[in-house]
């Protein structure tokens, strides 16, 4: 449906050379546990026809294949022109996070997807682990000092090469994001962090928008159960559920709009055509002033912690966790 996407805005990114595809102003994260290949492909088609073109992926879900299978199948049915007219993230785990890794990972993810480039390539957490075969949660001791300058080398390489055609950074707070802008050449054009109505992240979007990095929200409804947490502060919320109700529009409505009046873009997870839907129509109404005042006092919660990515067991032998620690007051 040509005239749904075409009513999504979109975003100029940095990207050193200029020629990164502009970014819908909201994504489809691809995120779900357990994945099922063929639920993934068929929401990822579903969303197409509904007028998504942004989709956020990482090898850490397994949702590569299932995303590249439902692009390839979307150009041949001509409900794309081309691959050219979506917009495609996928992340380096932390078990890549390593010079030599980043590169042939980046290979590996474009072979899952059958993409010749991705428009976007983030370093997906400020953690580095000890490579070997993914295992989540983590082994604490296999928790190693992250390469800021040669990791970030290596994706300027990535970009250098024309296989992502805009790179960034993901979950990383303002000190992160400070050893990775001394090092850079090729500043990054985005950071996507945990952001929505009850973890706002005040400080770090007044860092990026001073240093030109354009925030994008993951976990915008409050995210996946990672870690055995809730989940569910934002779309429990009584303010945005007040909200919703004055507006005429649904809690989740109401938080990614928010969102985007921030000027930060939402990657929402839905599997679910009708809500897929709701998640894309909030580009033709607006939130008050007022509605903006109650949102900002709501109380704040984050919901992922460097530790929830950590068994319990076992000790931190070479870092500090506060070096890995993803989320800053
Ligand atoms: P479902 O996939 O069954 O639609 P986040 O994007 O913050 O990670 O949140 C994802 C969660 O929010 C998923 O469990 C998803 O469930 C649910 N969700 C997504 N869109 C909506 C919506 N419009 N209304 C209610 N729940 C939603």
């Amino acid at each position: 449906m040509a005239s749904a996407a075409a009513a999504v805005p979109e975003v100029a990114l940095r990207s050193g050379s200029g020629n990164a595809r502009p970014m819908p102003a909201i994504g489809m994260g691809t995120a779900s546990s357990p994945l099922v290949p063929e639920t993934t492909r068929d929401a990822v088609l579903a969303a197409l026809e509904v007028g998504f073109r942004h989709f956020d992926t990482a090898s850490l879900y397994g949702s590569e294949r299932p995303l590249g299978e439902a692009v390839a199948e979307a150009v041949q049915r001509g409900l794309l022109a081309a691959r050219e007219e979506v917009f495609i993230t996928s992340k380096l785990w932390s078990m890549q996070c390593h010079p030599r890794l980043v590169l042939p990972s980046l290979l590996k993810s474009l072979r899952n997807m059958q993409l010749e480039y991705v428009d976007l390539y983030l370093i997906h957490m400020p953690i580095s682990l000890k490579p070997g075969p993914t295992v989540f949660p983590a082994k604490r001791e296999d928790a190693m000092p992250f390469d800021f300058e040669g990791v970030w080398r290596e994706m300027e390489e990535c970009h250098r090469l024309g296989l992502a055609k805009a790179i960034g950074v993901s979950n990383f707070t303002t000190k992160h994001l400070d050893k990775i802008l001394a090092a850079a050449t090729v500043p990054p054009a985005v950071n996507q962090v945990e952001l929505n109505p009850v973890w706002q992240q005040r400080k770090l979007r007044a860092c990026c928008a001073e240093k030109d990095i354009h925030v994008v929200a993951h976990s915008p409804l409050g995210g996946l159960k990672w870690s055995g947490s809730e989940g569910n502060a934002v779309l429990k919320s009584e303010v945005l559920a007040e909200i919703a109700k004055a507006r005429g529009k649904s809690i989740a409505q109401v938080a990614l709009r928010w969102i985007y009046e921030q000027g930060v873009s939402p990657i929402v997870k839905s599997f679910n055509k009708e809500r897929l839907k709701q998640n894309v129509e909030i580009f033709d109404w607006e939130l008050t002033k007022d509605d903006h005042i109650k949102i900002g006092q709501i109380p704040q919660k984050v919901v992922n912690t460097a530790n929830g990515m950590f068994s319990p067991e076992g000790e931190f032998t070479s870092v500090d966790l506060s070096d890995m620690e993803f989320f800053e007051e």
